[in-house]
């Protein structure tokens, strides 16, 4: 098996691809394999990148952006009818399993079936969203799926996370600690028909879905269905989703398309530096520019003006939620998780008012606290990027639970540090 992470290179997509053996992509049977069919805006405005970016079209898009009402206690907010914002449903990528991760591995899961690799790896912690999505896509793409999973504190969302991913056909296995992850990786590569992602997908082909999304974004805004935003606020792990908005935020700019000017990306990281800071986003977002410029050919230009030092300035990373780490519940975060809630129970007294998604404890609280503490001061518009699935989550078996390795089942049978949450009912068709 082969790991991704050296074959990063912002030429790698362009000159990499075997275009010959795209033949195994006809096996693959219920995904769609064309992404201007799949309605994936990047395609749609530059249908020539299929020919050198095999793509698995896994989400139905576009996602819709819904305008939510949060009550009057929004923290520095003294308005007492509350406060609008708007939000990007990335919550509803797909019924099957949802959430930005369905993004960051379609050009993933293109690149592994043109290689004719059949079962891909996705490594995260234990309660991986990423790890979730590659397994249930992964079977419906015809790839088989494999996890290497470390350990994170014990939550609610991230056991029920596990226990959906013992439900499927993925091969699991631990390591104890991230810094093993590469020994745990390098003991399978001797295997030609499988592949190992980088982290969170973080390369540029990952991160290209998220420049999709933001264009997606900037047409909804072209065709009236929410206001310009003055700003994007999206949490940072592994940073691909970071990464690929700062770009196409950017992009839909210098294409004129929802604005002239791109609103400012706010990332708040879910680890400590010097994960997720603001070089590291830059960095990614540079190199997705690079390999977006090498796939485009003669249409190249309108990357061209995008300017690599902009992109920086258009990044503001908020780093104030962490709390006491990664999967630990945050004062902020938590505060955040409230709101939303008095704002779903205010939603189903007022039909006029959408039902807000639930946030998670460790991304999408971290960042609605970074977006609450923004609102004060504030440019314009303020559209919060919901990234945490919404769909129902599968329950595993206790024979399927039984076969888990054992720090698994010791893990799932710690108590959790937080209540689990309601699941919104999935409304995206
Ligand atoms: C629900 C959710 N939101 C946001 C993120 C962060 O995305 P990224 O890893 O692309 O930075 C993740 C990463 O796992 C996630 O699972």
């Amino acid at each position: 098996m082969l790991a991704d992470d050296d074959r990063a290179g912002p030429n790698c997509a362009a000159g990499g691809h075997a275009l010959d053996s795209m033949d195994s992509l006809a096996a693959t049977p219920s995904v769609l394999r064309d992404p201007v069919a799949g309605q994936l805006e990047l395609f749609l405005r530059f249908p020539r990148l299929a020919e050198v970016l095999p793509w698995v079209v896994l989400g139905a898009y576009p996602t819709p952006v819904s305008r939510l009402h949060l009550p009057a206690a929004a923290p520095g907010h003294g308005n007492p009818r509350g406060v609008e914002l708007w939000a990007k449903r990335e919550d509803l990528t797909s019924p099957h399993y949802g959430g930005n991760k369905v993004r960051t591995i379609e050009g993933h899961f293109g690149r592994a079936l043109a290689r004719g690799r059949r079962r891909i790896w996705a490594t995260g912690a234990y309660g991986s969203n990423h790890a979730l999505a590659t397994a249930v896509h992964a079977a419906r793409a015809g790839l088989d799926s494999g996890a290497i999973l470390v350990p994170q504190p014990a939550t609610a969302t991230a056991h029920a996370n596990l226990r959906a991913l013992a439900a499927t056909t993925c091969m699991i296995s631990t390591a104890g600690h991230w810094l093993l992850r590469p020994a745990a990786a390098v003991r399978l590569l001797s295997d030609p028909a499988e592949v190992v992602m980088t982290p969170g997908g973080a390369i540029p082909l990952g991160a290209l879905g998220h420049v999709s999304a933001a264009l997606e974004l900037a047409a909804q805004v072209a065709r009236g269905e929410l206001p310009a935003p003055a700003h994007v606020v999206v949490t940072a792990g592994s940073t691909a989703t970071a990464a690929g908005l700062l770009v196409g935020l950017h992009l839909a700019a210098a294409l004129e398309i929802g604005w002239r000017r791109p609103p400012q990306l706010v990332a708040v990281p879910v680890a400590p530096n010097p994960f997720a800071s603001a070089p590291m986003i830059a960095l990614l977002a540079r190199a997705t520019l690079r390999l977006l410029r090498n796939s485009l050919g003669a249409d190249s230009g309108v990357a061209d003006r995008i300017d690599a030092s902009a992109l920086r300035r258009g990044l503001r990373v908020d780093s104030h939620h962490n709390g006491a780490g990664y999967g630990h519940p945050s004062p902020s975060g938590e505060a955040a998780r409230r709101l939303f809630q008095e704002a779903t129970e205010l939603a189903a007294q007022r039909p006029d008012l959408e039902r807000p998604p639930l946030l998670d404890l460790v991304y999408t609280a971290r960042s609605a606290a970074g977006m609450l503490a923004l609102l004060p001061d504030a440019q314009g518009p303020v559209l919060h990027w919901m990234t945490k699935s919404a769909a129902p989550l599968a329950e595993a078996s206790d024979t399927a639970i039984e076969k888990l390795p054992r720090p698994l089942r010791r893990w799932l049978a710690q108590p959790p540090v937080e209540a689990p949450l309601d699941a919104p009912p999935f409304d995206n068709g």
